[in-house]
């Protein structure tokens, strides 16, 4: 396959960005195309850890191309400090192997405010965001009244669409949430000179696409959350504002559907969820304790401790649905060592039925409980394995078990964050 999606198939922090970051090396372009900096994404090589909020998983290898799409909503203070972080790091960032649409909508300082003010408005109905503006700045997208990477390059238009827009979000946060109301110049003066340095990476990202598609090379498209954070198929309200599911990857970037020829879904080994919301295998115990801690769940864009709980195939079922995934890949199997029992929901039980899939409205979804089959763990250290056949016979079960729910195969397994740390079963380009 030559144009693959690599989207989330939980609620996010599957391990994307480590496994994007392994397979840009077959590829020439690397896209992000929704989502904006409450992504986190972590890469390690050779043992340095790299968090990307913005800029997509392939940046780190040399010579391939890094487009962020229409589809993501860009602070540009962030993407500026995140470039600024690589090039400290001795990375080469410029409008050779990074390209931003002129189209993708701006992250503006009021957003981040009425973000932060809503949540704290709603007390203990509050869904947990990352209190990075994400949310209302896909509303103005919505409703036409955004401001676009291409904006910030007319001076008199951008304070035009400022002021506009600060006139009815000032309002907003004095008269409706009692929150400071905030100035134009200082954004001008802070967005205008953004703007300059932002200029040289600004292009057509769905033109470009299409030309380098044309000669035959290949492109990576990096989902960020995941399929139940979707805007209209995840466990709304506690979702995130746009579409996370692989369909979206060709609104979010300006490629046509027939371009794409196969969609992989990243999964952990169990379950994880940041903010609210329901999750039916959350643990509340030692268990849950031990994987949060073993696998180092602590948030890479908020560090607020994930919500950890058991493998969910009614969520992993969805999201194959959802987004027409060919396969799976599982990161963290090596955290599952050390559990003498792991337990997956294979089905739900909600009100004596059992649902066929996962109900995504709240009051269903809330209503159900998991139903388990309990498989034997393993003792043995897994991060030097690197075939299936060294895994331990019962984390060999564990996984031939998850492929044979999920109905489709497994393509890679990760056993550690390093990049080479993975067991290949199906090499997604091996094809190619
Ligand atoms: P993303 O948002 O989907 O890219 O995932 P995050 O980077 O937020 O969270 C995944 C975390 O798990 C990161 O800290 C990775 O370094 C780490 N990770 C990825 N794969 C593995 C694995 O197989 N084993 C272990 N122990 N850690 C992993
Ligand atoms: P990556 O790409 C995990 C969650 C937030 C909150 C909800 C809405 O690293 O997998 P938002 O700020 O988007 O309005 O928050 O979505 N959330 C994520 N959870 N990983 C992410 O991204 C997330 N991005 C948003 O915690 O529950
Ligand atoms: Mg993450």
């Amino acid at each position: 396959m030559a144009n693959l999606i690599i989207i989330g198939a939980q609620w996010g922090d599957e391990g994307k960005g480590k496994i994007v970051d392994l397979l840009a090396e077959q590829v020439n372009c690397v896209v992000r195309f929704q989502g904006g900096n409450n992504a986190g994404h972590t890469i390690v090589v050779d043992g340095r850890k790299f968090i990307l909020h913005l800029i997509p998983s392939g940046i780190l290898h040399p010579g391939k191309m890094c487009l962020i799409g229409n589809g993501v909503v860009v602070d540009p203070a962030v993407l500026v400090e995140e470039m600024d972080g690589l090039l400290r790091g001795g990375l080469p960032v410029s409008p050779q192997n990074l390209m931003i649409s002129r189209h993708a909508h701006l992250i503006m300082p009021y957003h981040q405010a009425l973000d932060l003010a809503r949540e704290s408005k709603k007390g203990k109905a509050k869904i947990g965001t990352t209190g990075r503006g994400i949310g209302p700045c896909y509303e103005d997208r919505a409703g036409r009244t955004g401001i676009r990477v291409h904006d910030l390059f007319d001076e008199s238009l951008f304070r035009q669409k400022l002021a506009q827009n600060l006139e009815e979000k000032n309002f907003m946060l004095q008269q409706f949430f009692g929150a400071e109301p905030l100035a134009l110049e200082p954004i001008a003066d802070q967005y205008l000179a953004l703007g300059q340095r932002l200029q040289p990476f600004a292009g057509n990202v769905s033109q470009y696409l299409d030309r380098i598609m044309g000669t035959g090379r290949h492109v990576l498209f990096e989902g960020a959350q995941g399929t139940h954070l979707d805007i209209d198929h995840g466990t709304y309200p506690f979702v995130t504002s746009s579409n996370t599911v692989a369909g979206h990857a060709c609104c979010g970037a300006g490629v046509g559907p027939t371009r794409i020829d196969a969609v992989l879904g990243v999964i952990k080994a169990y379950t994880t969820r940041v903010g609210g919301g329901p999750f039916t295998t959350e643990l509340q115990d030692s268990t849950g304790e031990y994987i949060q801690e073993r696998g180092g769940e602590f948030g890479a864009t908020t560090g607020r401790p994930r919500r950890c709980g058991w493998l969910d195939m009614m969520v992993v079922r969805s999201s194959v649905r959802l987004n027409g995934l060919a396969g799976l890949i599982m990161t963290k199997l090596d955290v599952l060592t050390g559990i003498p029992a792991l337990k997956v929901a294979v089905a739900y039980e909600c009100d004596g039925d059992r649902p066929e899939t996962m109900p995504n409205e709240l009051r269903s979804l809330e209503a159900c409980g998991p139903i388990y089959e309990e498989f034997p763990g393993w003792e043995e250290d897994i991060r030097g394995v690197r075939r299936f056949a060294d895994l331990p016979g019962n984390a060999q079960n564990y996984l031939r078990a998850v492929e044979e729910m999920a109905g489709v195969p497994l393509a890679i397994v990760s056993v550690g964050p390093g990049r080479d740390e993975n067991i290949i079963l199906q090499h997604p380009f091996a094809d190619r």
